[in-house]
């Protein structure tokens, strides 16, 4: 569904993704894991086109989108949540979501007021704040709401656009142990035939929605395969020194 062959990018003399090929199947959700700095971010940037490589391809879906720009790759069906605050803080949840969810229909250049009355978005907006949890949280303006709820909508609104393939960057960071438990319920919820590609530093999030677990380090897959033998690795022990420890 989705994969990359030895996909290679710099930033001047500093290699911050090495040769990456990774290979998603449709339905497949996959959890990567790397240490600050391992090139994680970039690599999604890679994907979704918002960075071109210096060498190596994308496909999605079988097809070579190396070349798409990011709104030709949304299209087909990819999307991502982002690491860092994406929202439009002044508008409410739901007009968050009816703005995403007016992307993929063409109506997103118009008039936003004019996409939330539209049935098949008020559909989609609804669905998907269901999904993300976020019903009692519609009518709130997204200034007022608390960081984890935030947090929810990044995913809603990653969701909203109907995608096929779904990239979500630390969608925990920073909320607590609490929200993490009802992440995993949520992710547990979603569609799937849905794939996942979810970059999470909470190891237990981590060992239990993936599938398979990719791990970088220094911009280089250093591991790929199952979770039961990520855990077993002395690679990734030595890589995460304590902090696996506490998995
Ligand atoms: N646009 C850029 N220009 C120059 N250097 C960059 C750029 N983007 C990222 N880097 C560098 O590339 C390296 C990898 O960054 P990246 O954000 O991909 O890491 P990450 O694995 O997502 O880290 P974190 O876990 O902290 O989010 C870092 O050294 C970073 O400083
Ligand atoms: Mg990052």
């Amino acid at each position: 569904m989705l994969e990359t062959r030895s996909l290679t990018k710099s930033f001047g003399a500093i290699h911050v993704t090495r040769s990456v090929s990774l290979r998603l199947e449709r339905g497949e959700r996959r959890v990567i894991l790397g240490p600050n700095g391992a090139g994680k971010t970039t690599l999604f940037n890679l994907l979704v086109g918002e960075l071109a490589p210096d060498s190596g391809t994308v496909h999605l879906a079988g097809e070579d989108v190396t070349a798409l720009p990011v709104a030709r790759r949304a299209r087909r069906g990819l999307s991502r949540s982002y690491q860092k605050n994406t929202l439009f803080d002044g508008l409410t949840v739901e007009e968050n979501l009816a703005l995403a969810a007016a992307v993929p229909t063409g109506h997103a250049t118009r008039l936003w007021s004019d996409s939330l009355s539209r049935p098949e978005i008020r559909e989609t907006v609804a669905e998907v704040a269901e999904q993300v949890r976020l019903v009692p949280y519609l009518h709130a303006k997204v200034s007022e709401v608390s960081y984890g709820v935030r947090r929810q909508l990044e995913v809603g609104v990653a969701l909203a656009t109907r995608p096929h393939v779904l990239l979500m960057d630390e969608p925990t960071s920073g909320v607590g142990p609490e929200m993490s438990k009802g992440f995993h319920d949520l992710l547990n919820d979603l569609p799937s035939d849905l794939t996942l590609l979810i970059i999470e530093h909470d190891m237990d999030l981590a060992f239990a929605v993936a599938d398979t677990i990719t791990v970088l380090n220094y911009g280089e897959v250093v591991f790929d395969g199952l979770p039961e033998a990520a855990r077993g690795s002395k690679l990734l022990k030595d890589i995460y020194l304590g902090s696996w420890e506490d998995a």
